[in-house]
Parts: C-alpha cells; sequence; structure tokens
C-alpha cells in the first residue's frame, strides 16, 4: 500500500523558494519508500492545520433525512498529531457543529471562527499531543453548497428524491467537517441510511442492490485528497459493461447508457497502456439527472457525469475519456494547491486526447481537441484584452479569489498544449516514458507546479539534451509561438459550407451528409456560420437538420448562441426547454451571456431564468446570477 504516514518522512527542512514572484515559504519532505521530494506549501484555500497535525482515515456515518433535506453526521477523523500541538482545525461552511468528542468519548472544547463568504468558517478543536481520535457530530443547512436535493419532478422517474454532492473544489467542507485541502491525502469509510427504496453510492466500493434497510456500507482504500469524497443517493440501477467497468442510473435511463457506454472498458485499457495500471479496482460511472452542474466529476472509482452526453450515438464519450485519465491526473497524482489546478486538467486533456486517439483515431482526436483550441484562443484573447493577462499563466494566483476563477480553458487546452508541444519536441516514445515515470513517481502524492517543472528539466530536458521553453509556458503569458498546429481537413469542409451559405438557395446544395457528419463536425460549422448569415438562411438550416431540436447538447447549444447573435428567434421555445431542464453550467453560462447582450434578450432571459433557476445547483445559479445581475 501507499500510504504516506509519517514514518516514510525522514527529513522535513525549511527552504525559501525563488521560482516564482511571490516568495513562499515551502517544507521540503522526502518520503523513504521513493527519495521523491515533494514540497508542502501553503494551501491559501484552507484553514487546516495540516503540516502540524493531519487526518488520516476519515470514518463516516450519515443519515440522509429527504424530507427536510438534511444529512446528519458523524466524522470520526483518525488523526496524526505530527507536531503534538494543542489546537487542530478543520474546514466547515454552512455546517451545525453539534458537538466534538475525543478518544474515548470525552468531551472537546471548540469553538467556530468568523465566516468568510468564500473559504467558510475554522473549526478549532483543543486536542492533546497525544489525541488519536477526532468525532464530529453535525448537520448540514439549506446553505450546504455542495448538497442538490432535488424533488422526484427533476428525475427521469418523476417518483422518488435524489440527492448528490459536488466536493470540487471547496465545496467538501459544506457537507462534512475536515481539513478540506487537496495537499492533505487520507483513507475513508462510511455508512449511509436512507430510505429502503433508493441505493446510495460513494467514491468508493459500492453496492449493486439496493438494500431492504436502506443502509449501505463504503470503503476507500486508497489515500485521495477532500474533494473527491463524493454520495450520490436516488432511485438508481446497476448495470455491467465490461470486466470493471459499469453503469448506475434511474431504471429508465439504464439501457441507453450502457449503449451509449459500449467502449468504456476498451478506454481503461487504452489507459493503462498509455500510462500504467489502473489502481482504483472498478471504473463505474453515474449518470446523473440534468441538474448536475458539470459534465463530469472525477469521483475515484465512480465518475459523476451529465446526462447530457447520452447522444445516442456515443459521439460525446471524450468526456467519459477525460474523467478516467484523472484516475492518474489528479487522483493518483494530485494539484498540491488550487494554483496548481492546470496539473490536474492539462495533463488530463492531453491524456483524454490520447485515449480518443488510441480508440477512434486522430482524425476524430484532432478534430475534438480544435475545438476546445477555438475556444482557447477566445478567452486567452478576452484575458489579455482586459488587463487579466496574469490569468493566462498556468500557475495561477488565486489568493482571496474562488478556486473555481481557475477553470478556464488555460488550464485545461493550454495546459495540454503545452504537453503536446512537450511531447512533439521530445518525441512521443521518450515522452510516454517519461510520464509514466512521472505518474509512478508522484502516486499518491500531491505535486505543485515547481516540482513537475523540475522533474521534467531533470528528467526529460536535460537526459535527452533539449532546450525547451518550459517556464515561458508555464509561468509566462499567452500561448507561446512554438505551441503545436493543430489541423483538421474534415474541419476545412466545415469552414467551406459556412462560407458558401450566402450562395446556396436549399439545403441541399451544402451536400452535408448527415450519415457521417460527427458532432465535432456539426458544431465547427455552427461557429463559422458568418454573422451577417439572414434569418431565411438559419431557418433553412432548421428546417433540414432540426439543429434547434436535435437532441444532442453540444450541437443545440452551438445552434442557440449563434441564432441569438442573428436574431432568429424560432430557437426560443426549445431553448427555454433546454435552459430549463439542463443545469450544466459549461453549457448555460454562455447562452445566458449572450443573452444578456441587448435588453430584449435580458428580458427574456429573465423570464426563462425565473422558470430555470430553481432546478439549478448553487454552483450554476451563482454564476447565472451574476450574468443576469439577479437577485431574487
Ligand atoms: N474536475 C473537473 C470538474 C471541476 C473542476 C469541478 C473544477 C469543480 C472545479 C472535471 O474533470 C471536468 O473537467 N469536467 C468537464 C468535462 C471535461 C470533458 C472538460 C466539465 O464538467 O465540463
Ligand atoms: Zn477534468
Amino acid at each position: 500500500m501507499n500510504f504516506r504516514t509519517v514514518l516514510g518522512i525522514f527529513s522535513i527542512s525549511l527552504l525559501i523558494s525563488c521560482s516564482s514572484e511571490h516568495q513562499t515559504e515551502k517544507v521540503k519532505e522526502e518520503t523513504d519508500s521513493t527519495k521523491v521530494e515533494t514540497t508542502v506549501v501553503k494551501d491559501e484555500h484552507s484553514y487546516a492545520n495540516t503540516n502540524d497535525v493531519k487526518t488520516e482515515h476519515l470514518h463516516l456515518a450519515l443519515e440522509i433525512d429527504f424530507d427536510n433535506k438534511v444529512i446528519h453526521g458523524r466524522a470520526t477523523h483518525k488523526i496524526n498529531n505530527i507536531s503534538g500541538v494543542s489546537k487542530m482545525i478543520f474546514d466547515t461552511h454552512d455546517l451545525v457543529i453539534e458537538d466534538v468528542f475525543l478518544d474515548n468519548g470525552e468531551h472537546a472544547t471548540f469553538k467556530l471562527g468568523e465566516i468568510d463568504e468564500l473559504l467558510g468558517q475554522p473549526l478549532e478543536v483543543e486536542i492533546k499531543p497525544e489525541t488519536k481520535k477526532v468525532v464530529i457530530v453535525y448537520r448540514t443547512t439549506p446553505e450546504s453548497e455542495a448538497l442538490q436535493w432535488l424533488n422526484p419532478q427533476q428525475t427521469a422517474g418523476k417518483k422518488l428524491p435524489y440527492l448528490f454532492t459536488q466536493g470540487e473544489a471547496v465545496l467538501t467542507r459544506s457537507w462534512i467537517p475536515c481539513q478540506d485541502t487537496p495537499s492533505n491525502r487520507i483513507t475513508y469509510s462510511a455508512e449511509v441510511t436512507c430510505p429502503s427504496n433508493l441505493m446510495a453510492v460513494m467514491s468508493a466500493t459500492n453496492p449493486t442492490e439496493k438494500s431492504t434497510e436502506g443502509y449501505f456500507r463504503f470503503e476507500m482504500n486508497n489515500p485521495i485528497p477532500s474533494y473527491l469524497i463524493a454520495l450520490a443517493v436516488g432511485d438508481l440501477q446497476f448495470a455491467s459493461l465490461g470486466n470493471r467497468t459499469g453503469v448506475y442510473t434511474e431504471p429508465s435511463m439504464i439501457d441507453k447508457c450502457v449503449e451509449e457506454f459500449e467502449d468504456v472498458e476498451s478506454m481503461v485499457e487504452a489507459a493503462e497502456e498509455l500510462y500504467g495500471q489502473y489502481k482504483w479496482g472498478r471504473y463505474d460511472i453515474i449518470v446523473l439527472p440534468p441538474s448536475f452542474p458539470f459534465g463530469g466529476m472525477e469521483n475515484p472509482k465512480l465518475t459523476f457525469a451529465t446526462p447530457t452526453i447520452i447522444a445516442g450515438d456515443k459521439s460525446l464519450v471524450s468526456l467519459i475519456a477525460h474523467e478516467l485519465a484523472h484516475s492518474w491526473s489528479g487522483n493518483l497524482v494530485t494539484n498540491a494547491t488550487w494554483d496548481d489546478f492546470w496539473l490536474n486538467e492539462g495533463f488530463t486533456v492531453y491524456f483524454e486526447n490520447r485515449i480518443m486517439e488510441k480508440i477512434y483515431g486522430k482524425e476524430r482526436s484532432d478534430m475534438l481537441l480544435m475545438i476546445e483550441y477555438q475556444e482557447l484562443l477566445h478567452e486567452n484573447d478576452d484575458m489579455i484584452n482586459s488587463g487579466h493577462g496574469e490569468d493566462t499563466h498556468l500557475k495561477l494566483n488565486l489568493k482571496d479569489r474562488n478556486p473555481d476563477d481557475g477553470m478556464t480553458a488555460i488550464a485545461y487546452t493550454k495546459g495540454a498544449l503545452f504537453l503536446k508541444t512537450l511531447e512533439e519536441a521530445v518525441g512521443r516514445d521518450k515522452f510516454d516514458k517519461f510520464l509514466n515515470s512521472y505518474f509512478d513517481t508522484y502516486q499518491f502524492k500531491t505535486v505543485t507546479t515547481e516540482d513537475f517543472v523540475n522533474y521534467a528539466k531533470n528528467n526529460l530536458l536535460k537526459p535527452n539534451n533539449i532546450e525547451f521553453n518550459i517556464d515561458e509556458w508555464v509561468y509566462g503569458e499567452g500561448i507561446p509561438d512554438n505551441c503545436v498546429k493543430i489541423e483538421s481537413d474534415r474541419f476545412k469542409i466545415c469552414d467551406e459550407k459556412a462560407k458558401f451559405l450566402a450562395d446556396v438557395k436549399t439545403a441541399d446544395e451544402l451536400l452535408i451528409d448527415e450519415s457521417i457528419w460527427t458532432t465535432q463536425e456539426w458544431m465547427r460549422f455552427i461557429r463559422q456560420i458568418p454573422e451577417n448569415t439572414t434569418i431565411e438562411k438559419m431557418k433553412m438550416l432548421d428546417d433540414a437538420f432540426n439543429l434547434s431540436d436535435r437532441g444532442n447538447a453540444e450541437i443545440m447549444s452551438e445552434w442557440y448562441i449563434k441564432s441569438i447573435k442573428i436574431g432568429y428567434k424560432d430557437i426560443n421555445e426549445p431553448m427555454e426547454q433546454f435552459l430549463i431542464e439542463v443545469g450544466r453550467r459549461k453549457f448555460l453560462a454562455p447562452i445566458y451571456t449572450e443573452l444578456a447582450k441587448t435588453s430584449e434578450n435580458l428580458k427574456l432571459a429573465k423570464k426563462i431564468y425565473k422558470k430555470a433557476r430553481p432546478n439549478y445547483h448553487a454552483i450554476s445559479f451563482n454564476t447565472i446570477d451574476e450574468i443576469l445581475g439577479w437577485s431574487e
């Protein structure tokens, strides 16, 4: 086992790092098992004093009360008081702390600090040097942002309620009092009770059947960061996809999901061939109700996914490749702080693309990356033009900011393109060997950007005698000139057809063969439609290809945005339907942003939002509130 225990630490020394603009005090830590140095930096998004005392194992006893929309919890922290301190600090946010006990049930003295809107409230518990256990009895509140409680109408079955959690980045503290920092890894176990007609699943070993008592037990025996603790409770059914893969969803969705995910088992194999053994046992996916605010979340052993990827033609499964890839980049090797977020996401987009290439070929993986690249260029320009050039650095400084601010195309796509450019410079063989050894060396550890940069210099660039502008990529602004060029002949055809639109009289003349056009080609084509295209032409396309109501969320959202820009209004009804049903922020934010640009459309947006907002998760409505200037 790869527990990072105190026994493994034989030297702790202080040093000052000068590699980035602001100096950080670092604790350099060596573990004797691998002789690898990882730096432990201060996490600006947590109050926890993990360098002095840390949780090693967490046991959760949770009672899910759907009537009152409350979780009653008891969190038992098995701790390691490294420095023998007298105070342990936990993160909490919108929790009620009812009581705290230490070993043998003795009451502990505790106090909650001031409330910070972003970081919540530190919970200080008085402990002794020899304390081994801290037990926190608590309950969640309606404000607990990690939780979304769904009424039956918000589910596919419409009969039973549903609950799911979202921990990343700093929301776990709103449903579990814990040291909520990615820099500390813990194992966990849980006992969950819920109504017996529902099934509970977690980022852990999972049941495949409901239980007559509504009681479930879970284990996660690999050490993980707190943001990966996750729970979903609903009318769930399980179906197997392969030897070690399967899917959970509501009964009415299960067959569709099994078909859509036909290739998942081979994705796991492809990933292993690329970057080494899958270390988590099973790989399952839960397809959630449409209000899930993200496309996917890489909860270990159990990816959480939006139903908007169930397109009926496997065209959106790259999202599964992405969440699966996180089983290496992110879950095995974890960003030490949210400033290093690109280490999670940039690596994952790169890895996702390699999996897609391996299974579906280079033509498809290039199209996927090009779609992302186009978005990166826009975001990068916007940031630079609005005077926020520092947000285009891979290494961020998110002190006093919401870590979600780092969730941009920079971390994802600039990060991936950096690795792809590096791959091109050293050659694929060498690069893959290097990444294999990176994942191996840092498995079950947390890594800072500086750790990676040093590792790459010492293990990739120096040994191969290669000059590379690694610091410009990581600490510099914008997209360096040596960025790899991604091209797609199929996209060139899409571009031509979009340009040709002005000259055609009927949709037939465009010679679009729907049976072979992929989702990515539709997206590209729609994006390239000139903004001076007439309403009549838009209607012609809509009538011919049913774009407003095509059933594919990626295509529909591109189409709505272009239609709003052009002033084509026949989308209004299906778009309203879409906005009421779907809660995925990635789709909502650009549509509402486009609508907010004229006063007439803003009025429409607010009318729709009034109906849609109650369906959205806090993560989504917080963003949309801001876009629309909404106050209830
Ligand atoms: N880990 C992210 C989701 C996330 C990031 C949640 C930061 C909260 C804070 C997940 O792996 C992700 O990137 N999801 C993407 C899909 C992906 C294919 C780019 C999404 O949800 O759109
Ligand atoms: Zn991701």
